[in-house]
């Protein structure tokens, strides 16, 4: 296959060609780390679905192996979709995944590795006692899928699938003393009405205290839970905080942490089927998520290739206890290298400023904004509870007062084209309200592209006059992190002059209050090994 490289990502993992989705059954063993992945060895849509595998010891430099799980029985012959691994007592991995019967029902498998002592587990066993799982009375047959890595309480391993039951989206539970036999919970884990179905939930402990992740099976007085879910409708991930009693198995999300699309996101833009894993070496919990093309399919299929995984992120419970926060693995910062600074650079209103010194279409951004006083922001209209529709309004051409303020990424060098990451400050009654926007409107003079506006609100304190950024620009995806990783938002865009080496990159005030960059850090990114042909172990 002939593959374009013009809009190929630098440091994002993808293989050399072809279509990939969802992230599957990230674990850590053998002094690897282990990513499986969703992917098309045929080519750049989706179909012909197999678990392609590669191998990495700092999640940054991957090594491809051959296909770990692909169909070839009775329980998988239609399809091996998505699912988790759970690393059982004794150091032994063990992988659940979805797979299509020949009757085209969704079951749950589990599979092997053939060889323990073979660090990178090449070759998966997947044993006739299969399906573990087959989808019982009352269980729509073509909406059950993706098994959630196994928690162990109260004498059981429990698993979760994601359901739907009319419109009602369900996370179903299974119980098992052995991982073999398992028993469907009178009652789901959680659902909740009008979501549609439940794409790759994740059920997982956060700690109360600190960023230290924790093993999956862990519960107590200093643990809240997180689930997840993905929702084919919308395409969003949502979720929710909340108190997991094993005594009862049922999961009660907190009345701050709204259930469904009106929830708390992952993230504001593309990012999709995600899914975490516990590090034991290094105590994170880390976040794989898919972020998929936003161009035509057409030319997904002539540039060879669609599909990336966004950077894993480490992921926490923020200190009210109310939302996570998430920011990029620390190993990706091996990856900078040139670097340029900014101290106290002050950006009256309508001004940018262009950051040299750096390559801009492969880099890593941190930025933090002071403003002198919030007396000039916008008054909020109450009426305006989405985010997105709100930054599509009020985009970073249109003046404000506090902001828009942030970073012109991907720009060509007369603003034909541009991808702003920008923040804007507006007064409600008792508080202000913080809008962060990924706006892909102006990203490419492309026609037939998705340009949207991605935008969420950003639940910070805004005592000490300040705003952060971090933004990862790779080519053709921009991955922002608001106030310390409070919202977070991908973009895909495809622009068509601000490419390569005619990439520029800017810091812009279009508020009337004055912004001052208090600090900026850019470097320029290096290209890790990124599953090369004829790299293999
Ligand atoms: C999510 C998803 C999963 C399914 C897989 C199939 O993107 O639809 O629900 O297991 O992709 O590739």
């Amino acid at each position: 296959v002939k593959v374009n490289q013009l809009h190929r990502t630098g440091f994002h993992f993808q293989p050399p060609s072809h279509w990939i989705n969802d992230p599957n059954a990230p674990m850590y063993y053998g002094g690897f780390y282990h990513l499986f992945y969703q992917y098309n060895p045929k080519g750049a849509v989706w179909g012909n679905i197999v678990w392609a595998h590669s191998v990495s010891k700092d999640l940054v430099n991957w090594e491809a192996l051959e296909p770990a799980i692909y169909p070839t029985k009775p329980f998988d012959i239609n399809g091996c979709w998505s699912g988790s691994a759970t690393i059982l007592p004794g150091n032994k991995p063990i992988i659940l995944y979805t797979g299509l019967d020949t009757q085209n029902r969704q079951v749950q498998n589990y599979a092997i590795p053939a060889n323990l002592s073979d660090p990178y587990l090449r070759k998966w066993i997947k044993p006739d006692n299969n399906p573990l799982v087959f989808p019982g009375h009352g269980v729509n047959a073509s909406a059950f899928r993706d098994p959630t890595t196994a928690w162990w309480a109260d004498g059981h391993w429990r698993i979760i699938v994601g359901s739907r039951r009319k419109h009602r989206g369900i996370a179903y539970l299974y119980r098992s003393k052995d991982f073999m036999k398992w028993t469907q919970a009178q009652h789901p884990l959680h659902s909740a009405a009008n979501t549609g179905m439940w794409e790759c939930p994740d059920f997982f402990p956060v700690s109360i205290r600190g960023k230290n992740g924790l093993e999956t099976s862990v519960n107590g007085e200093h643990v809240k839970h997180v689930l997840k879910v993905s929702l084919d409708v919308t395409r969003y991930e949502y979720y929710t905080v909340g108190t997991y009693w094993p005594e009862i198995d049922r999961y009660i999300p907190e009345n701050t942490s709204a259930d469904g699309w009106s929830g708390m996101r992952y993230d504001y833009g593309n990012f999709y089927a995600s899914k975490t894993f516990f590090d034991a070496t290094t105590n994170r919990r880390i976040l794989w998520g898919w972020a998929n093309e936003s161009d035509a399919v057409d030319h997904d299929i002539a540039k060879g290739w669609a599909g990336i995984q966004a950077i894993p992120r480490v992921l926490w419970l923020d200190r009210c206890g109310k939302q996570l926060l998430q920011w990029p693995i620390e190993e990706l910062e091996s990856l900078r290298t040139e670097n340029v600074q900014w101290s106290n650079h002050e950006l009256s209103m309508g001004s940018h400023a262009e950051i040299t010194g750096i390559t801009p279409a492969q880099a890593d951004v941190e930025v933090t904004f002071s403003f002198p006083s919030l007396d000039k922001a916008e008054p909020f209209d109450p009426s305006w509870v989405d985010a997105q529709q709100l930054c599509s309004q009020k985009g970073s051409s249109v003046q404000g007062g506090v902001g828009p303020f942030g970073l012109l990424t991907l720009a060509s060098e007369n603003l034909e084209e541009y991808t702003p990451v920008f923040f804007r400050v507006f007064k409600d009654k008792f508080k202000h309200v913080v809008l962060m926007c990924s706006d892909a409107k102006s990203s490419s003079l492309k026609r037939g592209l998705y340009k949207p506006s991605f935008a969420g609100f950003v639940n910070v304190d805004l005592s000490d006059g300040k705003l952060s950024l971090r933004t990862l620009i790779d080519h053709s995806v921009v991955e922002s992190f608001g106030a310390e990783g409070r919202t977070c938002i991908t973009s895909r865009v495809y622009p068509t002059l601000a490419v390569l080496g005619n990439a520029h990159l800017y810091a812009f005030n279009n508020g009337t209050e004055s912004v001052t960059v208090e600090k900026l850090n850019a470097w320029s990114m290096k290209k890790p090994r990124m599953n090369e042909e004829g790299n293999r172990f």
